[in-house]
C-alpha cells in the first residue's frame, strides 16, 4: 500500500534562475493546502548535508513572487556528490521527518535527486528551473523567459552604440551546452549569425555573411555566441574575423551573471505556479523519481533520467529563418 507522505521537503539547487522564488511559493502553498507540513531546506544539498532546515507555512512565501534569486540560496555541493554526503543528507531528512522531496533546478540538482531516490527511495520530484532550457520534458524551464528578455534588452542598448559607431558586435550569451538563449534571442534582436554548439558554424561561413553585409552597406552587425562550455572562445573568434575583414570595427560583450537576475517575466511566475502545483499534487499521488514538466500546455511527469539525459532542443527552422531575415 502507499504510504502518505507528510512532510514535503523544498530546496533549489544550482544556479538560481528568475521564478524560483514563485515557485517555492507556489510548493509551499500547495503542500499547505493539501494539509501537509513543508521545509525549507537551505542552500541546496549542501544545506541538507548540514542540516540547515526550516518549516514554512504559506504567510513565510508572501510578497516573494516578484523576486528574482532564491530566498532559500543555493549552491553547488562538491559533497553530495560522495556517498558519505548523500548518507548524511538522508540521515538529516529522516530525522526531519521528511518523507517527500521537491528540488527546483537543472541537470546536476536532478542528478543528486534520482541517486537520493535511487539509494535511499526517497520519494522524490524535481521541477525544471534553470536559465539554460536544455531539460528533455518540458518546453520552458523556469527562468528561461526572463533571462532571454534581459538578453534582449541588453543587446537593444548594444545596438545603440553599435549603430552610432557602425561597429561589429560578438555578444556571448550563456547556457551552458545548450544554444537555446543564443538562438532565441539572437532572432528576437536580428542577430546576423547565431553560433551555438549544437550546430557548428565554420569561421569561413560567418566570414561569408559579415563581408556580404558589408558590402550590402548595413550600418552595424550583431553576432550571438553561446558560451559553449569553452572559456575566451568569443574573444578568440573575434580576433580571427578582424584579422580577415579587416575593415570592421569589433566589439565583444560578455553578458554573463546578469542574465540571471531581475524580476521573473509573467510566463516564467505562471511556470512557476504551474509546475509548483503539479510537482506537489505528483507528489501526493505517488509519482516519485520524475520531473514536473509542461508540454503543448499539459503536465507531463518525466523520468529523472530521460530529463537529464534526452537533451531539448531548439525548433529547427530557427537557423533557416535568421538567415532569411539577416540579409
Ligand atoms: O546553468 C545555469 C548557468 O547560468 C549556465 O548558463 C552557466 O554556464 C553556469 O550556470 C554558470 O555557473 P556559475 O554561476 O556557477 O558560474
Amino acid at each position: 500500500m502507499k504510504r502518505e507522505i507528510e512532510r514535503i521537503g523544498v530546496l533549489t539547487s544550482g544556479g538560481d534562475a528568475p521564478g524560483m522564488n514563485a515557485c517555492i511559493r507556489a510548493v509551499v502553498r500547495s503542500g499547505v493546502y493539501y494539509r501537509k507540513e513543508v521545509v525549507g531546506i537551505y542552500r541546496g544539498y549542501e544545506g541538507m548535508i548540514e542540516g540547515d532546515f526550516k518549516r514554512l507555512r504559506a504567510r513565510d512565501v508572501g510578497k516573494i513572487i516578484h523576486r528574482g534569486g532564491t530566498i532559500l540560496k543555493s549552491a553547488r555541493s562538491e559533497t553530495f556528490r560522495t556517498p558519505e554526503g548523500r548518507k548524511q543528507a538522508f540521515e538529516n531528512l529522516q530525522s526531519e521527518g521528511i518523507d517527500g522531496l521537491v528540488a527546483i533546478g537543472g541537470n546536476g540538482t536532478f542528478t543528486g535527486l534520482h541517486l537520493l531516490h535511487e539509494e535511499f527511495g526517497m520519494p522524490v520530484m524535481g521541477i525544471p528551473g534553470t536559465i539554460d532550457n536544455d531539460l528533455y520534458g518540458t518546453d520552458f524551464t523556469i527562468g528561461f523567459d526572463t533571462a532571454t528578455n534581459t538578453v534582449v534588452q541588453a543587446v537593444d542598448q548594444i545596438r545603440d552604440t553599435a549603430a552610432s559607431h557602425g561597429r561589429l558586435f560578438f555578444v556571448e550569451v550563456m547556457g551552458r551546452n545548450s544554444g537555446f538563449i543564443a538562438m532565441h534571442s539572437g532572432l528576437s534582436v536580428g542577430a546576423e549569425a547565431m553560433l551555438v554548439p549544437e550546430r557548428k558554424m565554420n569561421t569561413d561561413e560567418l566570414v561569408r555573411i559579415l563581408d556580404r553585409n558589408w558590402k550590402s552597406t548595413k550600418s552595424f552587425s550583431l553576432v550571438m555566441v553561446a558560451e559553449g562550455g569553452e572559456q575566451g572562445h568569443t574573444f578568440k573568434l573575434a580576433e580571427e574575423v578582424g584579422r580577415r575583414l579587416d575593415y570592421y570595427d569589433i566589439k565583444v560583450t560578455i553578458l554573463g551573471h546578469l542574465q540571471r537576475g531581475g524580476r521573473p517575466s509573467c510566463l516564467d511566475r505562471l511556470l512557476s505556479a504551474r509546475l509548483g502545483v503539479a510537482a506537489v499534487e505528483g507528489l501526493l499521488e505517488g509519482k516519485k523519481d520524475v520531473m514536473a514538466g509542461i508540454v503543448s500546455d499539459d503536465i507531463v511527469y518525466t523520468p529523472l533520467v530521460e530529463a537529464i539525459k534526452r537533451g531539448h532542443h531548439f525548433a529547427d527552422d530557427l537557423s533557416r529563418i535568421a538567415h532569411i531575415l539577416s540579409i
